[in-house]
């Protein structure tokens, strides 16, 4: 059985999805600080198959090692963790404790336990701005916000565990953009109050709840202005986890992959690509950058392909269709 952290979340109720239908069996842990348990029970009716839910936090070892106790956890795959950057510069102590706490506390219960397979959730704010395109692995790393030092430090903790005892496998993912939604469109991303992310505001745009996009900068040098990002579609992102696990049974150490398409596109592809899916404008606003924004970024996911045999396969039509599928069907995210 797989221990998955933050499970009830975006990236986690569709890699539960993908677990599930690979002949995982899953527990979930999650506090409900950003999500519902509905997601859960939608994952279970899309896969005919039931998840063991635990609501508590990561952070509380009692929690985790009644769960160690009770079934038998062969790997762990640690989602849970805050994620908004605006909010982590307002409040850092939260995010450090919630984000670094919580995966130090988790590691300790399962070193108690014997369980040394773990695959975290990082991202590819860990390289700030490149210095050039595509991102491999090796490229220097370094932070501009309290989140992506969560990420580094967790990265950096990791590292050290598994440097210090042979017997650890961990996987340390480094997510690019992920949107689009599970091709049933009954689970997605549910952000709460405003999204600060392009995609879940560019689809609540073309569903009518929101009046117009902003478009943070028409004057970088990119090709048309707009920043450009590497998107992943969900669903490959929750298969790279399936595939990094399995590798991970044969391996010891820590292993770094980049998890994207390797192709990039601008905040108006985007919007172009959205309206052609959906049918709907998607009224949009030119604004300055957002403070903490680069230019342009995307992967080299060339280690992924070779060492976990994992390749993104939805290209963003199926992302664009597919985030406003779940969007039409659940104009308001999930609601009782
Ligand atoms: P999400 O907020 O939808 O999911 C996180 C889940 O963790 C939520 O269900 C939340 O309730 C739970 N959680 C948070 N703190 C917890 C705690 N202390 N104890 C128990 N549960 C807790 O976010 P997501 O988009 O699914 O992201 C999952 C992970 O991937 C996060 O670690 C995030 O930093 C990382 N990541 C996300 C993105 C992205 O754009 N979505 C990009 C790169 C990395
Ligand atoms: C953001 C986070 C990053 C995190 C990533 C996860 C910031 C500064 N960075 O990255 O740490 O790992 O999400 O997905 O928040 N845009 C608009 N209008 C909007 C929203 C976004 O024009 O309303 C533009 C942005 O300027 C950017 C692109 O769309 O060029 C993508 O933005 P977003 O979805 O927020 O992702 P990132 O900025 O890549």
């Amino acid at each position: 059985m797989i221990l998955v952290t933050g499970g009830a979340g975006y990236i986690g109720s569709h890699t539960c999805v993908a677990l599930l239908q690979a002949g995982y069996e899953v527990l979930v842990l999650d506090n409900f600080c950003n999500s519902k348990p509905e997601s859960l029970q939608r994952v279970s009716v899309i896969t005919g198959k039931s998840v063991v839910l635990v609501q508590g936090d990561v952070r509380d070892r009692s929690v985790l090692r009644e769960v160690f106790k009770q079934y038998v956890i062969d790997g762990v795959i640690h989602f849970a963790g805050l994620k908004a950057v605006g909010e982590s510069m307002e409040q850092p102590l939260r995010y450090y404790d919630n984000n670094v706490s919580g995966s130090v506390i988790l590691a300790e219960v399962m070193a108690e336990f014997g369980i040394n397979m773990l695959v975290f959730s990082s991202s590819a704010t860990v390289y700030g701005d490149p210095a050039s395109l595509p991102i491999r692995e090796d490229f220097p790393l370094g932070a501009t916000n309290p989140y992506g030092g969560s990420k580094l430090m967790v990265e950096q903790i990791y590292t050290d565990l598994a440097q210090s005892d042979g017997v650890w496998r961990i996987a340390l993912l480094r997510y690019f953009n992920p949107v689009g939604a599970h091709l049933s469109g009954t689970i997605g991303e549910d952000p709460s109050g405003i999204p600060n992310n392009l995609m879940p505001y560019i689809s609540q745009v073309a569903v009518g709840r929101r009046e117009q996009l902003t478009v943070f900068g028409n004057d970088y040098p990119t090709v048309d202005g707009t920043g450009v990002r590497d998107y992943i579609h969900v669903m490959d992102l929750a298969e790279g986890h399936v595939k990094a696990l399995a590798w991970l049974q044969n391996q010891v150490g820590v292993h770094v992959f980049n998890l994207g398409t390797g192709h990039g596109y601008s905040v108006l592809e985007m919007v172009k690509a959205f309206e052609f899916a959906s049918g709907r404008p998607v009224k949009y606003q030119i604004a300055p950058r957002r403070a903490g924004d680069i230019a342009e970024v995307y992967a080299d996911s060339l280690k992924a392909e070779r060492e976990l045999g994992w390749k993104a396969e939805r290209d963003i039509k199926d992302m664009c269709r597919d985030t406003w599928n779940w969007q039409k069907q659940n104009p308001l995210g999930y609601v009782d």
